[in-house]
């Protein structure tokens, strides 16, 4: 069974090897050809193959589906209340994080549930097509394990974040952070493994310092899971060193950077993880994207959706901020938000429309992807396939009429 999209008015398959040479490998009035699922052929409008169906793209953009390789998905409640302090002038500490711990915990699965698919229905419509999700804000061994096995009915990149922060407790029964870090790269690990692919762990001042942290990657690795990290986030910190020296498949916030920091990102495998969604909830300074796009690193965006550092699902709208505030082209946007970010979940499989992709497919209602960051705020993204098929979880959430 083949099906031909043809009439589309610009293609960007991420394929240096396609159309116009540039790293989008951009096609005008393209076609695209998909068979079991995945890409079979791109082209001109003009020389298309026989195919079993067509859809006509009317001239709209088609662009890979993008990849947001960092959210926190899992929780229960709101942090409206800490955003509007933090509009008034209160800083960012993280300590929000164990008020989304309790509304966590005391939620039925049905309700995580139910959270999870509302965001993740949101994302889908936005054009998001891979999504990594983590646990972290449940922080003991069953509600680590519940977290997990809930994001993993709706993808299966599962980070485990035990290591988000230490829990709540006082007196003799309270935790400090290194029994807990124990309690993380022991019995919470063991019962996590099973559902997770990745291990990350907050490296931060306030969280978990350098020591802990790669005390929590290394028991991960060991245990068979991929590390990822966050680094650098509310202070320069060795979370981009340690990222580099354990080969984390990416350092997620970077936001900041010491020039050897942007250094050893350049020279290693590591994506540095861009997540502008939490500098403008957060109102706080932009990473340097210019220095580490400069110095030759992999850059990807995420949303790092959450309910407290960025409660935003929308990766056009990361992209627009990435393009506004860190002085990245729209192209280098487009790219880090679907191929960068197929980068720091280690696939190769998407993040674009090369011949044999997963045919993961955004049309967005625009004459070229330009408009992702000219047209902010603007719903452009009309129709989602994912692995061939439009996407029957946006046909079911669509409201009837
Ligand atoms: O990536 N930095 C740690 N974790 C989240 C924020 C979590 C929260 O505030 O609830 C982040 O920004
Ligand atoms: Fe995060």
């Amino acid at each position: 069974m083949s099906l031909l999209i043809e009439h589309i008015g610009e293609l960007v398959t991420n394929d240096p090897t396609r159309g116009d040479g540039s790293p989008l490998g951009l096609i005008r009035d393209a076609a695209l050809v998909i068979e079991d699922g995945h890409v079979a052929w791109v082209g001109s409008t003009t020389s298309v193959p026989a195919a079993d169906e067509r859809i006509d793209a009317g001239g709209r953009t088609a662009i890979p589906g993008f990849v947001d390789s960092h959210s926190h998905l899992v929780f229960a409640g709101d942090r409206a209340a800490e955003f509007a302090a933090r509009m008034a002038g209160a800083p960012y500490t993280g300590g929000g994080i164990r008020t989304t711990v309790a509304a966590t915990r005391a939620a039925s699965d049905t309700k995580l549930r139910t959270n999870v698919a509302r965001l993740h229905r949101e994302a889908l419509s936005q054009g998001t097509t891979t999504i990594e999700i983590k646990s972290g804000y449940g922080l003991t061994v069953d509600d680590e394990v519940r977290s997990l096995r809930i994001a993993g009915e709706f993808t299966s990149e599962t980070t485990f974040l035990g290591a988000h922060t230490v829990p709540a407790g006082s007196g003799a029964d309270g935790w400090n952070a290194d029994r807990y870090t124990e309690l993380v790269c022991g019995e919470m690990l063991a019962a996590a493994r099973p559902y997770a692919r990745w291990i990350d762990v907050f490296c931060e001042r306030g969280a978990f310092d350098e020591a802990q942290s790669r005390a929590v990657l290394t028991a991960g690795i060991k245990a068979g899971l991929l590390p990822r990290i966050h680094a650098n986030q509310l202070t320069a910190g060795a979370g981009v060193q340690l990222a580099v020296e354990l080969d984390c498949a990416s350092a997620d916030h970077c936001t900041h950077l010491s020039p050897a920091d942007v250094e050893a990102l350049a020279g290693s495998a590591t994506v540095a993880t861009l997540l502008p969604g939490a500098e403008f909830s957060t109102r706080s300074p932009y990473p340097d994207a210019r220095a580490l796009l400069d110095a030759g690193a992999t850059v990807a965006l995420a949303t790092d959706c959450n309910p407290g550092s960025s409660y935003t699902s929308s990766m056009p709208f990361c992209l627009a901020l990435a393009v506004r505030e860190m002085t990245m082209t729209p192209a280098e946007a487009l790219s880090s938000a679907t191929a960068g970010g197929a980068r720091a979940l280690r696939r190769t499989d998407v993040g674009h429309l090369g011949i044999g992709a997963r045919a993961d497919i955004a049309l967005l209602d625009a004459p070229s992807y330009l408009h992702l960051a000219y047209r902010p705020g603007v719903k452009l993204v009309s129709t989602v396939f994912v692995g061939g098929l439009l996407s029957k979880e946006l046909l079911d959430g669509e409201p009837s009429s």
